[in-house]
């Protein structure tokens, strides 16, 4: 018995939309909160991304999920697996066997904010999976996390290296926020981008055949669709940096000319200068004793944390304590 549970619908995502693009777009430094990149095109272009040479934390994310999957179901010994920011669950299908092969899960709850990729992937979870409950949740996890199941050996699974998608103090209260809708023991695997080479980290969200430039201006086309805009994606030029104080990639949309750009669902006008930029995304990168006092400040104690041969990308199976 598979069903899509809705709480984000139409009517919340666009008012919601409309507060943070009066927020973002009227402030000093232009900025906009990475999930509105993500409608089915958006959807789409990150699944492209994951698939680039260049792109190496699905990969790396991926093997160590290969290698670990039994220990973790061993360990947690889950009966319900939560998702969040699932996306296309892909990788997660490791978690599934593992976590079905041993006999114990009984459900899988994926959670994400774009309708259509949770619809996808619950549709195919549904003819791989006949005999798991799959109930996906529409919905925001900065603000819908009371709408998960009910306790009993739980695994919240937040992979890809999302987390760093959150800005420092909306990280701690995510975590915290996790912890809080656990039971003492149950289990949160989180997967996270390791610091590294620039000449490694830059390309992967740089690519040269310009799928994440793409996928950094579907933002500017989700606003025009939902608030009626006059941006031309093809006046901003996409441009990833290295933030070495911060240690994190930021995204930001550069203006090639001088713009107005009507927002008319808002009744807003946007001016843009030539050259200046529109921050879209900060993509996080840890280190290790930093992700580590970052959970055990949240509540959690780190049980297990692997890192794929080449040292790219790590997952922690933290517990909550
Ligand atoms: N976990 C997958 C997908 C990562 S892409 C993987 O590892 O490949 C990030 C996913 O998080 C997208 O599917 C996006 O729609 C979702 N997302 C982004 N911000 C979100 C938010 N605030 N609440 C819920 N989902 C969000
Ligand atoms: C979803 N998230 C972890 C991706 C990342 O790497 O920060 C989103 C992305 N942005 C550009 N490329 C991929």
């Amino acid at each position: 018995m598979n069903d899509l549970e809705i709480h984000l619908d139409e009517r919340d995502l666009a008012a919601s939309l409309r507060a943070d693009v009066t927020a973002g777009l009227t402030a000093p430094a232009k900025w906009l909160p990475p999930k509105w990149f993500y409608d089915a095109r958006g959807s789409e272009l990150f699944e492209e991304i994951t698939r680039l040479p260049e792109y190496y934390p699905t990969r790396a994310e991926r093997a160590i999920l290969t290698a670990r999957a039994g220990d973790i179901a061993r360990i947690t010994e889950a009966k319900t697996m939560v998702e969040l920011g699932s996306g296309s669950s892909e990788k997660t299908r490791l978690l599934l066997d593992a976590l079905l092969a041993q006999g114990t899960l009984g459900a899988f709850v994926p959670l994400d904010v774009s309708a259509s990729a949770l619809a996808d992937a619950v549709a195919r979870l549904d003819a791989a999976y006949p005999a798991l409950s799959v109930r996906g949740i529409v919905g925001d996890y900065t603000r819908h996390l009371r709408h998960l199941p009910d306790g009993g050996s739980r695994l919240i699974a937040f992979l890809g290296g999302t987390i760093g998608n959150l800005l420092p103090a909306e990280r701690a209260t995510f975590l915290r926020d996790v912890r809080g809708v656990l039971d003492d023991g149950e289990w949160l695997l989180l997967g996270a981008d390791l610091v590294k080479d620039p000449a490694v980290l830059v390309p992967a969200y740089d690519d040269a055949a310009g799928v994440t430039a793409d996928f950094n201006r579907n933002v500017l086309r989700v606003i025009n669709g939902h608030l009626d805009a006059t941006f031309d994606p093809g006046l901003f030029a996409h441009v990833a940096v290295w933030d070495a104080s911060n240690e994190w990639i930021e995204m930001r949309l550069r203006a090639t000319e001088t713009m107005r750009v009507s927002v008319r669902g808002l009744g807003l006008e946007v001016d843009f200068a030539r050259g200046e930029t529109l921050r879209t995304e900060i993509s996080a990168k840890f280190r290790p004793e930093r992700l580590e006092s970052e959970l055990a400040d949240a509540g959690f104690r780190v049980r297990h944390r692997w890192t794929d041969d080449d040292g790219l990308f790590t997952v922690a199976l933290a517990q909550a304590a």
